[in-house]
């Protein structure tokens, strides 16, 4: 069981070899071709990205919208960990992005967000849940599917438990990891009625050996 207490000790101190590991894994790269080549993507979509650490997946879905010719609308994030929060601020300010609307907050507790801060589309969170103690999974999802639309949809990318990632991200980055059947069950238990794992693009099949993904809604 890894607390956030300690997530934020870490990615206080360790954000910049983040930054460096996911461009040498090509993690940004291949969230972006995931959502090239999602369905979901449309114009106006209200997004909400927890725990969106440096930005990489609002970004990477801004720019599948934008290279699609879609219009952005909506994209909030949140995360816990300043530091990382300042690192996205670096980083739209650096590529004059605005639009983008941050805080600060934990998943477990997000009636800290701002009350209009609901009714999304699409929520995306990618390897932060494996930051909660493995009991509180479940609340998490049920947490966030609280602030979906009708119709809305989860995108969850969240670390396997397998041995190459038992020493690569188990270990390395102090991460716990999942098995699909215990991801189903934390669906279920977060009352989503419809549960559906994807895989990465073509070119990008090496972040499947990384990576669940998990797309669900009702
Ligand atoms: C591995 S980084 C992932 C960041 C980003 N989503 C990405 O894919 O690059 C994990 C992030 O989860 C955040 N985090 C950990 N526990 C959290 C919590 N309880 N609520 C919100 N964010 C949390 C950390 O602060 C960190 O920025």
């Amino acid at each position: 069981m890894i607390p956030s207490r300690d997530a934020v000790e870490m990615f206080t101190d360790r954000n910049r070899s983040y930054v460096r590991f996911i461009n040498l894994l090509r993690y940004p790269q291949g969230l972006r071709a995931f959502f090239r080549a999602s369905p979901l993507l449309r114009s106006g979509l209200h997004v909400l990205d927890a725990g969106c650490g440096t930005g990489v997946v609002t970004l990477a879905l801004r720019d599948a919208l934008l290279a699609g010719g879609f219009e952005t609308g909506v994209l909030n994030a949140f995360d816990l960990t300043p530091a990382m929060l300042e690192r996205f601020r670096e980083t739209m300010h650096a590529r004059s992005i605005e639009g983008i609307e941050l805080e600060r907050a934990d998943v477990l507790e997000l009636d800290s967000l701002p009350s209009a801060w609901k009714g999304y589309d699409l929520i995306v969170s990618a390897s932060m849940m494996e930051y909660l103690p493995r009991d509180r999974l479940a609340d998490a999802l049920a947490g966030l599917r609280g602030r979906l639309n009708e119709g809305g949809r989860l995108v969850l990318f969240i670390t396997r438990q397998n041995l190459l990632m038992a020493s690569l991200i188990g270990r390395w980055w102090d991460s716990n990891l999942y098995r699909r059947d215990e991801l189903r069950e934390a669906f279920a238990r977060a009352g989503f009625e419809n549960v559906e794992f994807r895989g990465f693009p073509a070119a990008f099949r090496h972040l499947d050996l990384w990576g669940h993904i998990v797309e669900a809604s009702g």
